[in-house]
């Protein structure tokens, strides 16, 4: 821990020095970490190919430097407070020793389910500790980690098995979810029926349901690491072997895995957590994300352990049992840099200030936004009520691909305008393009947000097709990484970001791309055709909006065909994308070419009666009429 720039100067020139000698820049970084042994090169990169490597040659294992490393000064500080759902129950804290102590056992305990390095495990779990410590082993032992976030559906979660080629789940009886109990075995089981790869599911018991365990192949989480050597020495991984794979969804086709590998990711993190944060060393950080989520994996579990640092884990939901639960978390542990999504400040908002006012925040340092565009209203409310008009607010751009955090104000260092995610990181080249792939140069023009070139955390692949990693970042325009955000730039500099510039739509700071859910959709009988866009949604960001072609030879009242087609989005992707708004209609706006003329389907889900722009390339203008005749 020992990365923090302090001042806005010192920003200043580390980012001039990280652009002109970037592998200068980053092998200085590099080499406060631990290595069995020293790269060969810094950086190796094209992005026609693509091909990156960070460091590559190096000889490393994460685990020893987020665990290990630390026993020596911190190994009786606490990793994690974990709080549970229930307000009433007591937390649990971890030490650094402790929680190296966890992880060997099952790294063990893994070694003996026959998990090799390369392998592939899955983890479906709630936000426990184990979960924590199930990622960790995973690392500890070369086997590649895939987090399968656990509002996802059975059938979601068997197609990112089945892509990965998991050999192990790793999960729990259930979880807790404010007073609801959910069953994640069962859909495991439902999950792993036709998955052939699968050769164990490790069951950790979470809410005491005893669930059925298959012979042979389920296997108790205790049971397994009782028995286990309490060390376990770190596999030797190099620099660009696969760390983790991460499904996320894009504009087309399923989700895809996009991949990162060790050495890098550990050193960007690491770097980003400390600076964005400014975390210092007896600070409690608390990040509300679900290690299911980028978020979680970069800023739950890698970044704060990297950097030794203290954070909480929370199991519960923000408005359980009322909607200060958030606040009472952070007076409980005193947290100092607190990190949320912006639905989640819009929606505790919403409950009045009074509610903020009953805990002190007083020890509040830096809040942090992440997710999806802050709006003004929020980000004020957020400012004056949670930081007390004294803690600054860092609006943090990134996506799971660049693994860490790419755009924001580092603390208190930076100036900050509210809605503006702020600047890049030393290192990170951003690039605003014209729709003909050049380079705006001009303030306040709104571009395609790219990047000019690689820094550590940057996805190498996507899991078991590298074309597809090409086709979607890196050849839009040529020689960039491109992002699918649009973007502007004021005269300091400073990033704005618009939103997405594709077919992904952002709920609730989750990603979707509309062809995924129109594929969910489209499995329901009582669906022919359907099309779905997002619109503005005042909690969530954008809401999800579906037009749906119905069999007009089924019987069934409106209301039964959209409970119907609710329940193919669950059970196809997860509650979490089911449409806000389902409108059945005759025909879908098509071109002469059959194309669906989406541009047009999203205004008249934002509200718009007329002015749709150019229509005279539609195929039946009536079906337009019908669609704002009936919009909802
Ligand atoms: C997309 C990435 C890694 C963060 C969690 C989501 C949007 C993310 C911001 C922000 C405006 C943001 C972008 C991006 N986004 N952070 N601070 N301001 N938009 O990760 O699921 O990979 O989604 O989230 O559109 O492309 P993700």
């Amino acid at each position: 821990m020992n990365l923090r720039i302090k001042s806005f100067e010192e920003y200043q020139s580390k980012y001039k020095q990280s652009v002109a000698n970037p592998e200068q820049f980053w092998a200085e970084i590099a080499d406060t970490f631990s290595w069995q042994q020293k790269w060969d090169n810094v950086l190796d990169w094209n992005f026609n190919d693509p091909s990156i490597k960070w460091f590559s040659g190096g000889k490393m294992n994460i685990t020893e430097n987020l665990l290990d490393r630390h026993l020596k000064d911190r190994g009786n500080k606490v990793a994690f407070h974990w709080e549970p759902n229930d307000i009433n129950e007591s937390g649990k804290s971890i030490t650094y020793n402790e929680l190296h102590k966890e992880v060997c056992k099952l790294s063990n305990g893994l070694k003996e389910l026959g998990i090799e390095k390369g392998d592939r495990v899955c983890i479906y779990m709630p936000m426990v500790l184990e979960a924590t410590v199930a990622i960790l082993a995973c690392a500890r032992i070369g086997a590649v980690h895939s987090i399968v976030f656990a509002g996802f559906s059975s059938s979601a979660l068997a197609n990112r098995i089945d892509d990965a080629q998991a050999k192990l789940v790793i999960t729990s009886d259930g979880l807790n979810r404010g007073t609801k109990k959910v069953d994640l075995k069962s859909m495991v089981d439902e999950a792993v029926k036709d998955c052939s790869s699968i050769q164990h599911v490790l069951v950790l018991d979470c809410i005491h349901s005893k669930p059925t365990m298959k012979e042979g192949r389920d296997i108790d989480y205790h049971a397994l690491i009782n028995k286990q050597p309490h060390d376990c020495t770190p596999e030797t991984m190099d620099a660009e072997d696969m760390l983790f794979i991460l499904y996320t969804s894009g504009s087309t086709g399923k989700p895809k895995g996009v991949v990162h590998t060790c050495g890098g990711y550990m050193v960007y993190t690491s770097y980003s957590f400390e600076n964005v944060f400014q975390y210092e060393e007896n600070d409690v950080f608390w990040c509300t994300a679900d290690i299911g989520w980028i978020t979680g994996h970069s800023y739950i579990v890698y970044g704060p352990l990297l950097s030794g640092a203290t954070s909480v884990i929370f199991e519960g939901i923000p408005t359980f049992p009322d909607a200060g639960r958030f606040w009472q978390v952070c007076e409980k542990y005193k947290v100092n840099q607190f990190y949320t999504a912006p639905t989640a400040i819009r929606a505790l908002m919403a409950h009045g200030t009074e509610i903020v006012n009953k805990y002190d925040l007083s020890s509040l340092k830096v809040i942090g936004s992440v997710g999806e565009p802050i709006n003004e209203e929020a980000w004020n409310w957020y400012h004056e009520h949670i930081g007390k008009g004294n803690c600054p607010v860092v609006d943090t751009w990134w996506q799971t691909e660049t693994g860490g955090i790419m755009l924001s104000g580092l603390g208190d260092l930076s100036p900050m305008n509210p809605t503006h995610a702020g600047f890049p990181l030393p290192g990170i080249q951003p690039a605003l393009l014209d729709s003909d792939g050049n380079e705006i140069i001009e303030n306040d023009q709104e571009g395609y947000l790219c990047m000019k070139f690689p820094w550590p955390s940057i996805l190498r692949t996507t899991y078991g097709d590298h074309d597809r990693c090409k086709n979607t970042y890196f050849s839009n325009y040529k020689g960039y990484y491109f992002t699918g955000d649009g973007a502007k730039r004021d005269k300091n500099g400073m990033y704005r970001i618009i939103g997405r510039v594709d077919d992904v739509i952002n709920v609730s700071g989750h990603r979707f791309g509309t062809a995924e859910i129109e594929d969910a959709i489209n499995t329901n009988s009582f669906a022919i055709e359907s099309a779905v866009v997002g619109y503005p949604h005042d909690i969530k960001g954008q809401g999800i909006y579906a037009y749906v072609v119905v069999d007009k030879s089924h019987t069934g009242s409106e209301r039964e065909i959209s409970a119907s087609l609710i329940e193919s989005v669950s059970s196809g992707i997860g509650r979490i994308a089911k449409p806000d708004k389902i409108q059945m209609v005759t025909g879908l706006p098509k071109t002469r070419s059959g194309k669906i003329m989406r541009r047009i389907l999203r205004k008249i889900a934002e509200g718009e009666k007329a002015n749709f722009g150019d229509t005279s390339t539609l195929l039946d203008p009536s079906v337009v009429e019908e669609i704002v005749g009936n919009s909802k």
